[in-house]
């Protein structure tokens, strides 16, 4: 009787683990090798960008503080100089909108900030909306390091399902059968 549980609970568990597999939140790190893509910065599409402060981060922010994000074929939007301490923007715990014009993209995958300066600041996160691209959130949560590129890029998970394929097969067969003594 109760090995029926087990084992049905456990063929349950298998979908469960590749859902929790899949949905692994990637940490943002800093990129040497991003560079901008001087080429197409003109465009006609708009995109909303909303860049939240984290509640720990400095209470207010003068950096100089860019955002550079794009989709995984090489469109690219550059937003130079979004700080403007004179208004408040990027306080401690508050939200700033951005109306963002460049090039048009596919689906947004990769934001990467640019911060120059000596207060320090630290983003909770940036979601990106546009015209062909659902809305996206990166979630930052750490102070960005001073003069690097330094974000989220999901590009080629996405594009490709680019995952190393061990690390893959362990969780589809060990994160569900975990779950399974927990269900
Ligand atoms: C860094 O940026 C380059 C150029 O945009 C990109 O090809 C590469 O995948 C990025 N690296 C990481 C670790 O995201």
């Amino acid at each position: 009787m109760e090995w029926k549980i087990i084992v049905t609970s456990f063929f349950l568990a298998i979908p469960l683990g590749i859902v929790m597999a899949n949905s692994v939140v990637p940490q943002p790190q800093s990129n040497a090798s991003f560079t901008l893509n001087y080429i197409e910065n003109v465009g006609s599409c708009s995109f909303t960008v909303v860049i939240t402060t984290s509640c720990s981060s400095t209470s207010y922010t003068r950096d100089q503080i860019s955002l550079a994000f794009g989709d995984a074929y090489g469109n690219q939007v550059y937003a130079p100089r979004l700080d403007d301490p004179s208004t408040g923007t990027f306080e401690r715990c508050s939200s700033d909108t951005f109306q963002v014009k460049g090039p048009c993209t596919y689906q947004i995958c990769y934001a990467y900030f640019y911060r120059s300066g000596y207060d320090g600041w630290k983003p909770e996160s940036v979601t990106i909306s546009g015209y062909n691209t659902r809305a996206v959130t990166f979630f930052i949560r750490t102070f960005i390091p001073a003069d690097t590129w330094y974000g989220v890029n999901l590009c080629s998970s996405a594009s490709s399902g680019h995952q190393n394929p061990v690390i893959k097969w362990f969780s589809y067969a060990f994160v569900g059968p975990l779950f399974a003594v927990f269900l």
